[in-house]
């Protein structure tokens, strides 16, 4: 394996630039909103798949994948259980980091900011938009805690379905985080590792814009 890790290199190409090079915006969400379209455009597999990153009591830093499911007012949306690790992590301490591969393009976004519950009227909404195996699943599963086997899980998916015949009701807790950012820095790979590097940082309503060294 290490001679097989030594001999991968990817030296990159140089994209076209035309959505980054002068044309930066005054906020980060354009250029977000326009990477993330050329990572869909690109079939990109999982586009909206990103690395959370949160902390613990212990400072013990864990990562885990998630979806992004929304952009609502300069605020990066997902769903999980709100009784999980994550969100324990989030209770306790609140920032956290949204990270973004999209390697057809070798682009990389990286977030940080803080999060919070969203309303629960739009964990309702969302929630409700769910195929009924996903609402029946988010009540059997208590994410993140031990399980005994893969047959507890399934009888607790037959009496989920059974209490609820129709409609599911979206358990209490289970919902939305959004994380308001506070820096976004989105990376392009360049040839001869010359990559770049554009940060946005807000101070107070400003959002102050660079470059980073690659
Ligand atoms: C492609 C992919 C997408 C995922 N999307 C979500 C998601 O949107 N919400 C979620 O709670 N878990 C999602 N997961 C599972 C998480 O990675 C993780 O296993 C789970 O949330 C428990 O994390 P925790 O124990 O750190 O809280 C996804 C996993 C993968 C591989």
């Amino acid at each position: 394996m290490e001679d097989f890790l030594e001999q991968m290199r990817n030296d990159h190409k140089d994209f076209d630039h035309g959505s980054l090079e002068g044309n930066f915006g005054s906020q980060p969400f354009e250029l977000f909103s326009t990477w993330f379209s050329e990572a869909i455009e690109t079939k990109q597999v999982e586009p909206n798949a990103f690395v959370l990153s949160t902390v613990n009591t212990t400072l013990q830093t864990s990562s885990r994948i998630l979806y992004l499911k929304e952009v609502m007012e300069e605020q990066f949306v997902f769903y999980t259980n709100y009784n999980s690790h994550k969100g324990t992590d989030l209770m306790h301490n609140n920032t956290a980091s949204m990270l973004f591969f999209w390697p057809n393009l070798q682009r990389q976004v990286r977030i940080e900011g803080v999060c919070a519950k969203v309303a629960t009227e739009i964990s309702d909404a969302y929630f409700a938009s769910r195929p009924r195996a996903s609402q029946i699943g988010a009540w059997a599963s208590n994410q993140s805690e031990k399980l005994e086997d893969r047959s507890e899980l399934e009888h607790r998916v037959e009496a989920f379905a059974l209490q609820f015949p129709t409609e599911v009701p979206r358990p209490p807790h289970w919902g939305g985080y959004a994380l308001l950012p506070t820096k976004v820095e989105f990376w392009q790979g360049r040839p001869s590792r010359l990559h770049d590097r554009i940060v946005f940082e807000r101070n107070a309503d400003q959002w102050e814009i660079y470059r980073m060294n690659p």
